[in-house]
């Protein structure tokens, strides 16, 4: 290696190939999913902007696209592709060319907002959600963002059909040429609604219990294992969120987070992503979870393929690697800026802080402008080693 571009250190676990399922692939850093807001046309299909920011990105070992709608019901923030129309299979299509010709894996991230949608994207109708409650949170609308109001509870049929509406988005996602799915079962959506007590207040056979509030998670799986190979499906979800609005943990939260844990042993899936907290759990709950405390617990639960996500650097997710706590790791906010990510890992170079002002903004500004690392945009060569193996 030059002396500009510091110590190459291709040995470091991040770094090294992985067997994910029915996929092959080649390092163990993955793209987490990224709204972006690009796709600013009425068919809310993906452009060659996407495809260029993809393949841009495609040294990661894996990429999840962005949360796209698996329907028209499932839309809640503007200017995020769907999956739900022959426009936008075609569209994705060329997406997924891309990342492929670049030598990538790419998984399509299936999302439903629920009740943290808003009437504005429904014409003045509330959007659906397990039951009549209102989130307490915001929603990003094409006019800004706006205070989430009371949703109108799904019936049995809107149910059925919303899980059919997953599988479609499976089956569809198949078909433009994905290598897989992922489910966002996480955060304050949709099937995270279903799992919280408070925003799940059912009688019928989805609310109650913690096996009736699960129930819409594996009804999901289960259906859309139907259109799309089992070892090709990943579930992003986890017990600790932002603690805001109705998405404060309670003595529950570990509970049901557990039970989910163990009945995805029953999948043998491509991969669990497993949130780390986002807030501080001091003195909540949660508390035992804070920082590695995630992986510490559920690592042992589960024993298919774990992803570790949530403010990772490249020296933590080496160790999380080493000490068996993860088998990947997801990096979000990095991926911004760094496109080229595993290769200013292997080179121990800094990395761009990316701009939040730019991160749902409608062009290739702060999307698509972000350089990989170049000797020339080093400010200061001898400080970007930070491994000491042999040249
Ligand atoms: C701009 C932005 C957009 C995001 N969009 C999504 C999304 O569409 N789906 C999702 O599951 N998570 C989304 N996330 C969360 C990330 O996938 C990731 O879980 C989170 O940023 C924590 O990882 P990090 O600390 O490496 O950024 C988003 C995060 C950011 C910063």
């Amino acid at each position: 290696m030059s002396r500009l571009h510091g110590t190459l250190d291709a040995q470091q676990p991040l770094l090294q190939p992985y067997r994910m399922g029915d996929v092959q692939l080649a390092n163990r850093i993955v793209m987490a999913p990224l709204t972006r807001s690009r796709a600013t046309n009425p068919d809310l299909a993906p452009t060659s902007l996407h495809a260029r920011y993809y393949a841009q990105r495609a040294a990661a070992g894996l990429i999840i696209s962005e949360g796209t709608w698996i329907s028209r019901d499932a839309v809640g923030w503007h200017d995020v592709p769907g999956l739900f129309t022959d426009t936008q299979v075609q569209a994705w299509a060329e997406v997924t060319d891309a990342v492929h010709d670049a030598g990538g894996v790419i998984f399509a991230q299936l999302w439903h907002t629920g009740s943290t949608s808003h009437p504005d994207f429904f014409d003045g109708t509330p959007p659906p959600a397990p039951s009549a409650v209102n989130p307490g949170l915001s929603s990003p609308t094409a006019a800004g963002s706006k205070p989430t109001v009371t949703p109108r509870a799904m019936t049995r049929t809107d149910i059925r059909t919303t899980i059919g509406d997953y599988a479609a988005a499976a089956a569809n996602a198949h078909r433009a040429g994905f290598d897989g799915v992922q489910l966002q079962a996480g955060f304050s959506y949709l099937i995270g609604q279903f799992l919280n007590p408070r925003t799940n207040r059912r009688t019928d056979a989805y609310g109650g219990s913690i096996q009736n509030r699960t129930r819409f998670l594996f009804d999901v799986l289960d259906a859309v294992a139907e259109h799309v190979d089992i070892g090709r499906v990943g579930v992003k979800t986890g017990p600790a969120w932002a603690e805001r609005g109705e998405f404060v943990s309670t003595a529950d939260t570990l509970a049901t987070s557990e039970y989910v844990t163990e009945r995805l042993n029953d999948y043998p899936l491509a991969h669990w992503l497993l949130m780390g907290a986002m807030a501080d759990l001091t003195g909540l709950p949660l508390a035992q979870l804070q920082h590695d405390g995630m992986f510490h617990h559920f690592r042992p639960l589960y024993r298919g393929t774990l992803i570790a996500n949530v403010g990772m650097t490249r020296d933590r997710g080496n160790a999380l690697i080493s000490q068996r706590l993860a088998d990947l790791v997801a990096f979000g906010e990095p991926y911004i800026a760094n496109p080229d990510l595993p290769a200013r890992f292997a080179l121990g170079a800094p990395l761009t802080k990316s701009e939040r002002a730019l991160h749902y903004t409608p062009d290739a500004h702060g999307y698509t402008d972000y350089p990989p690392f170049t000797p020339q945009s080093e400010p200061q060569a001898d400080t970007v080693t930070e491994t000491a193996s042999a040249d």
